[in-house]
């Protein structure tokens, strides 16, 4: 990862995936996209709307809550870059918005050619976790939800939760490979307005379970 403190969270990320293939920043969103974003959760939440979260694909697709404890929501979409950005809250345009900036300078300086992406809010409930996966099994073709717009190249997720201090748990840990072999274990706590990005195929990870809920919004640029 790079650490330029004089360049922005942006730069940053764009840095960290140029590099070594994965990057942590703080500040992606602003104050009042990520107050607007957790307000929506917390409203769907509320409506029940969230739904549990499923593994595998086609005929093996399955809940296996062992595997995989949160419940989420789908964003409308997937969308395309650009595209139409009917029914949603201001937050979620935001959210879109800074996304497509990263995309852009993605395209621009890594050629990925990422044409869309799926998002979906996720709520992990005090205990539940998920184990050690990957977005996207190399040579798989892609998920249900890509729909035309490619497979998972980049994995986002941007942390809800305010006021979460280390004996709370819940951390994201990635296995980043390293050069020559091996890979190295890194911890990532899920505080408030704080971004991982990793390239799907590349970094197994896996959700620490936490002893309260633990809130994001997380997504996949496909290409
Ligand atoms: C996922 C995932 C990580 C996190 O949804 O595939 O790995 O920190 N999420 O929530
Ligand atoms: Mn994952």
């Amino acid at each position: 990862m790079t650490r330029d403190a004089g360049a922005g969270p942006l730069a940053r990320l764009l840095d960290g995936l140029a590099g070594e293939g994965w990057a942590v920043v703080d500040g992606l969103l602003s104050e009042e996209v990520l107050r607007g974003l957790r307000a929506r959760l917390e409203e769907l939440e509320a409506q029940g709307a969230l739904a549990p979260a499923r593994v595998g694909r086609g005929e093996g697709r399955q809940r296996v809550a062992e595997v995989r404890g949160d419940l989420i929501s789908w964003l409308p979409g997937p969308l395309e870059v650009g595209g139409a950005r009917e029914g949603l809250t201001a937050a979620e345009r935001g959210l879109y918005e800074r996304v497509d900036e990263l995309v852009l300078g993605l395209n621009r300086r890594l050629f990925l050619g990422v044409r869309g992406y799926e998002l979906h809010y996720a709520r992990y409930g005090e205990g539940a976790g998920y184990q050690r996966h990957v977005d996207r099994l190399r040579g798989q073709p892609a998920a249900g939800r890509a729909g035309g717009l490619g497979e998972r190249r980049v994995s986002l997720v941007t942390y809800l939760n305010e006021g979460w201090v280390a004996g709370d748990g819940g951390e994201l840990c990635v296995w980043a490979p390293v050069e020559g072999g091996g890979e190295r274990e890194a911890l990532v706590a899920p505080v408030w307005g704080r971004t991982v990005c990793f390239e799907s195929d590349r970094f197994p990870h896996a959700v620490l379970p936490a002893r309260r809920a633990r809130r994001s919004v997380t997504g996949w640029l496909l290409g």
